[in-house]
């Protein structure tokens, strides 16, 4: 409906143009939005502003022009002036319901597809050598449910989940591995099963043994010159870590597979073509030894400038060589149209200053879009970075079976009579979303405190209000079993009507802002706002009681469409829905 009016206001100016009111090179940016109050109808736009410096009119008359150049539509009811300018459109109620009827019929809800484009998504992206923990999970989830977003709207979407599985200190772990199976055997594959210990052990052999950090040292070297014993230990290694994380994933409900796995060895080696292309473009100054490059946009508070590191004296390559070739493989090899990088904003310099060197150094197709989805902290009831009691990291599988075990009771207090295994399913989706809930919708790039006691609450915008939204809507469907739809249709006469209709009807607008932004908390937010239109529109019509049998059949409708656009838009976020809980 949005694109709609976009494409009316498009004509109108078209014939302002030919008119020559307004200059025929203008090429205007028609915005259009929703309306916050439908006393001024259903969309909004400022056009006449815009174009008053253009046009030399007032913005009012301009205003005006535009509304009697506007072509005559069936789905318009009436357009207004309002204030210094803005048009503001009225959506004809049959029209509206007329575009719900669509939706229903349709398996994307009537969601009106973008040109399709191929998006490479980054992340999840943790460092192998240690267990996730629940700086993972922004990344993990943020990025898995835009991934759905846009394969929902049809585009191709590539997973790229950027491992850090290369570097100095798997030197370290390598070297700890092979002391172990020395003494142990084939045995030694159990220490692994804990990760955080095994690098813990291992970071202690390094500190107290200057034998084995030489040992380490060494090993390093030889893994990336290739050395047969080293990489098949180091895959030994990769195989159990990434097992830890493909189990993780599972647990949340998260659609990466190992096949998404591309991690930053698979760029060893293109590494050296990357020094050596920025040096044949004289990029390249030394610094100390090292290969860096200086950039004129960079530079430190005090003006000093901020180099990026592209190899070290020693030869070693960098997170930014890695990040280099990555750019150039997502470009050339995978022709992506967009590459999302959903990691902590605390990298943002990072991507800023790899970016507009990949672009310097022509790495990139030139309308290729490059875009840091830069997340905030999630934070501890203390404000600061979530810890455990005694201060070390939080390992996400302890933190998803507390919030398992913390729904148990909720959900047991609720049916006190319900058999366990059912409390138990019930349990672990309740838990697990209401974790995932809690951190998409927040916004994006704000810091957040994590608290169990909020996220499992049954008011606000939670997971389980949803849920329990959608299994009361289920409710009302499972007493109507018996009630023939085929032939019904939906018309919009009561307020509430006309409020939960409108509000479904903003499905589509508010995919495209979630997978242009990256923001799936305007999907929670959204959510949130439909499970409560469909509230005040319970309470004030009767559905199963409605005067007549075709109202009765309108209202099942418009309640059957809500329950999908929940169940769908749950889906998106990662959220499986329940018919009881
Ligand atoms: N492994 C990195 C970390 O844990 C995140 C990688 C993000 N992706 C990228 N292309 N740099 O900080």
């Amino acid at each position: 409906m949005k694109s709609h009016i976009q494409s009316l206001l498009e004509q109108a100016i078209q014939t302002l143009k030919q008119q020559e009111i307004v200059p025929a090179d203008f090429e205007a940016r028609i915005q259009v939005d929703r309306t916050k109050d439908k006393t001024h109808g259903d969309f909004a736009t400022n056009l006449a502003m815009m174009l008053t410096k253009v046009a030399r009119k007032n913005p009012r008359e301009l205003a005006q022009l535009i509304i009697d150049s506007l072509p005559q539509d069936s789905q318009v009811a009436k357009v207004e002036i309002a204030g210094p300018g803005f048009i503001n459109f009225f959506i004809d109620d049959n029209a509206l319901a007329t575009q719900l009827m669509t939706a229903l019929k349709d398996d994307r809800l009537g969601v009106v597809l973008p040109t399709p484009q191929t998006v490479v998504v980054d992340y999840s992206s943790p460092n192998l050598a240690k267990e996730m923990h629940v700086g993972h999970l922004r990344s993990t989830i943020i990025g898995d449910s835009v991934v759905r977003a846009l394969e929902f709207q049809g585009h191709k979407v590539i997973r790229q989940n950027h491992v850090g599985d290369w570097g100095t200190q798997f030197g370290m772990l390598l070297a700890y591995m092979e002391e172990l199976r020395a003494a142990k055997g084939e045995q030694a594959k159990m220490e692994l099963s804990d990760l955080e210990s095994f690098y813990r052990a291992a970071k202690v052999r390094f500190d107290e043994s200057e034998e084995f950090a030489t040992r380490a040292r060494k090993l390093v070297v030889e893994l990336q010159s290739g050395d047969e014993y080293c990489n098949k230990l180091w895959r030994e290694f990769n195989d159990i870590s990434l097992s830890h994380c493909h189990q993780v994933y599972e647990r949340l409900g998260v659609s990466l597979t190992r096949a998404d796995v591309r991690g930053e060895s698979a760029y060893n080696d293109d590494l050296a073509q990357v020094v050596a292309d920025l040096d044949a473009q004289g990029l390249l100054s030394e610094s100390n030894g090292a290969k860096v490059v200086f950039q004129d946009e960079f530079k430190t508070k005090e003006g000093e400038p901020l180099p990026v590191i592209i190899q070290k004296a020693d030869g070693g390559y960098l997170y930014a060589t890695s990040d280099l070739a990555a750019m150039r493989y997502r470009s050339n090899v995978l022709k992506a149209d967009r590459a999302l990088y959903f990691v902590d904003l605390r990298q943002g310099l990072h991507f800023q200053q790899v970016f507009n060197l990949a672009r310097k150094a022509n790495f990139v197709n030139l309308n290729m879009s490059l875009e840091h989805m830069g997340f905030g902290t999630m934070n501890g009831e203390d404000g600061r970075p979530f810890k455990t009691r005694s201060g070390g990291v939080v390992k996400l599988v302890d933190l998803l079976s507390e919030a398992e075990t913390r729904a148990l009771e909720l959900v047991r207090s609720k049916n006190p009579d319900m058999d366990q295994a059912e409390l138990e399913q019930i349990a672990k989706v309740v838990g697990i979303s209401s974790v995932k809930y809690a951190d998409l919708s927040k916004n994006r790039t704000s810091d957040y405190i994590f608290s169990f006691e909020q996220m499992l609450s049954f008011e606000g915008n939670t997971a389980p209000y949803l849920l329990y939204a959608y299994t009361r809507i289920a409710g009302i469907f499972k007493r109507a079993a018996d009630v023939d739809l085929s032939d019904a249709s939906i018309t919009l006469e009561h307020d509430k009507e006309k409020e939960l209709g409108t509000k479904l009807a903003q499905f589509g607008e508010v995919l495209n802002r979630m997978v242009d932004k990256g923001q799936p908390h305007a999907l929670c937010g959204y959510l949130f706002e439909l499970a409560g239109a469909f509230s005040s529109f319970y309470e004030a019509c009767p559905v199963l009681a409605a005067d007549s049998e075709a109202e009765k059949k309108s209202r099942l409708l418009l309640s059957q469409l809500t329950a999908n656009t929940l169940k769908q838009g749950l889906d998106l976020l990662g959220i499986d829905t329940l018919e009881r809980m």
